[in-house]
């Protein structure tokens, strides 16, 4: 079964392309070591930044063609970048793809839109009537076969959701949200999971896997204090193991397009992510 997993946060900075970065890396790592299949990540942030993060340069590939296409596997095939750069030098990710996105993402915003009312439409339609409240799933038609060619799939997320919110949350298993732990995030704590808490009223299955400190700086009073806010909402055991500020993490993407476990693996940012990729792997493999 394929895990779905978004990492998300209403607010923009807050280490969510990272995240999103490092636990594709590191799932694709585990993935291959024990002989499982692909991991994909899709960029639905028109900022674009998860394939240059990765040191790779869309040619044209957009998450907006396969949104507005027909649910194919070729359109899948085509819009896909292949993240292992191993030939010229760079990392070694045999089994990890990339779905970008790019500029056009927010060009295609109204013809999206359209495509949903399209299908809203049509699910209206062919809906039997007493069913109760019938949900569009935009991504479900068009991705759904994506399903089948990956083991995981993180959805790297915009700071607003907006009109795919219910769509992504429709098609995803669980939520990772990062919390920059500084002294607006302590302000806004409930904030980060509105979006999630309002679908699981409206009746979709989604979870929180983890809450993910990030740019902690262990030294700070309102580290503590926030960390005591954090674990009073979300309860011990899904809050993940803090990610320090450091140099490191901002530099790994800039020296050649790498992740931290990938730039600097000894060093404490890498050794966190290492600990909530591997929570994730052990608990989410073969998930159903
Ligand atoms: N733990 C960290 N320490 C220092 N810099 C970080 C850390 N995590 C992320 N960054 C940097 O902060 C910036 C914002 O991170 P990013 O992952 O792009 O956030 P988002 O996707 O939530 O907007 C990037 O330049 C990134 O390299
Ligand atoms: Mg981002």
């Amino acid at each position: 079964m394929t895990t779905v997993i978004t990492v998300e946060n209403r607010k923009g900075g807050v280490a969510k392309t990272t995240t999103a970065l490092t636990l594709g890396v590191g799932l694709a790592r585990h993935s291959q070591e024990s002989g499982g299949g692909n991991v994909l990540i899709i960029d639905m942030d028109p900022q674009g930044d998860a394939a240059r993060g990765l040191g790779l340069e869309p040619e044209g590939q957009c998450i907006s063609h396969v949104l507005l296409g027909d649910g194919s596997v070729q359109q899948l095939r085509e819009n896909v970048i292949w993240a292992d750069r191993s030939e010229s030098g760079g990392p070694n990710r045999p089994n990890l793809y990339v779905l970008p996105a790019t500029d056009q993402l927010s060009e295609a915003k109204e013809d999206i839109l359209t495509e949903i009312a399209l299908l809203a439409a049509r699910s209206m339609r062919t809906r039997r009537s007493g069913e109760g409240r019938h949900l569009v799933n935009l991504l479900e038609d068009k991705l759904g076969l994506a399903k089948e060619a990956f083991d995981f799939i993180i959805i790297d997320c915009p700071p607003t959701l907006d009109m795919l919110q219910q769509a992504i949350h429709q098609f995803a298993d669980y939520a990772i949200v990062p919390v920059k732990v500084d002294y607006h995030g302590a302000s806004a704590t409930g904030r980060h999971t509105k979006n999630i808490i309002d679908d699981q009223a409206a009746g979709i299955e989604i979870s929180i896997f983890a809450i993910v400190p990030t740019f902690v700086q262990a030294n700070l009073r309102l580290t503590r204090s926030m960390m005591d806010q954090l674990t009073q909402m979300y309860g011990k055991k899904t809050i993940a193991m803090p990610i320090p500020h450091t140099v490191r993490v901002a530099e790994a993407p800039a020296s050649g397009g790498l992740t931290v476990i990938e730039y600097q693996p000894d060093s404490p940012a890498a050794i966190a992510y290492q600990d909530l990729i591997d929570r994730v792997y052990a608990q989410l493999q073969g998930d159903d």
